[in-house]
């Protein structure tokens, strides 16, 4: 894994979307893995910011949600299909008809949710998975003990999470219960991961998924085993890592072409 620790959350997507950016115009036809929450907000504002400077275009790139909630319909106010109206597809020239998210409300989700796996390896597979973590060690919605093995498919929220985004519903009792996400062999099937997270709130599932043992405990420390991880962290997220001066180390000490790899 690479660790990059910046200052502020504003720093972090400032690279975090260099490092997006880098991807969408190096590749013909790029595809991309998309995450919602608040964590990636202010990525998908510089990312806008640089498509209205006429920096960035999204016209050949297809993009794949990690997760969408079940019963939820596009236009809903809570659901990630406005969520990303709202913060990327609404503000950028990409072709909406290869804007593809998780079947939440189909009315056969299990053929949806396999038809969704499919949809993924049409297009090639992913080339840059964008990442948030839960306070949990969640990512995507796989919550802890979850298969590290499992494809996208319908998943039941943990109780922590449901109190998390509450804070987007007004009230618990109102958050869905169950949800499609991706599952964690679809995520570690991605070229290239990229996870963000900040804040003081992410710090112990932050130092779980780095410095800790691989296990379904902690959902995102099955991006150990992947071959090519980078994750972005402000001071708060990475407060609690025992090996913060290393990963600075290795960050200075990078070859010329292993900057922003
Ligand atoms: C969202 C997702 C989740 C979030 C995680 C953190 O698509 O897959 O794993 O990334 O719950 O959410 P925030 O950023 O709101 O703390």
């Amino acid at each position: 894994m690479e660790i990059l620790i910046r200052e502020s959350p504003e720093t972090c997507a400032a690279l975090a979307a260099q490092i997006v950016a880098r991807t969408v115009t190096s590749l013909a036809r790029p595809v991309l893995g998309l995450a919602t929450g608040g964590t990636p907000q202010l990525l998908y504002r510089e990312l806008v910011a640089l498509h209205e400077r006429g920096e960035l275009s999204f016209r050949s790139t297809t993009t794949f949600n990690l997760d969408e909630y079940v019963g939820l319909g596009p236009s809903d106010a809570n659901s990630y299909h406005r969520y990303m109206q709202t913060h990327l597809f609404d503000h950028v020239d990409l072709d909406r008809e290869q804007t593809f998210l998780p079947p939440g409300s189909a009315p056969d989700l299990r053929q949806a949710c396999r038809e969704y796996e499919e949809l993924i390896a049409e297009a090639g597979g992913i080339d840059l998975q964008i990442l948030g973590i839960g306070a949990n060690g969640h990512i995507g919605f796989n919550e802890p003990t979850c298969s590290l093995g499992s494809r996208t498919w319908v998943k039941i929220l943990s109780e922590q999470t449901i109190r998390d985004n509450a804070r987007y519903f007004g009230d618990e009792s109102e958050v869905p219960r169950h949800v499609v996400t991706m599952g964690i062999a679809t995520i570690l099937e991605a070229r290239h991961c990229l996870l963000l997270a900040t804040g003081p709130k992410k710090a112990d599932a932050v130092q779980r998924m780095i410095e800790g043992p691989v296990s379904a405990m902690c959902p995102a420390s099955a991006l150990q085993m992947h071959p090519r991880v980078t994750v972005v962290l402000d001071e708060e997220a990475a407060f609690l890592l025992t090996f913060k001066e290393h990963y600075r180390w290795v960050e200075r000490h990078k070859l010329d072409w292993q900057q922003l790899e």
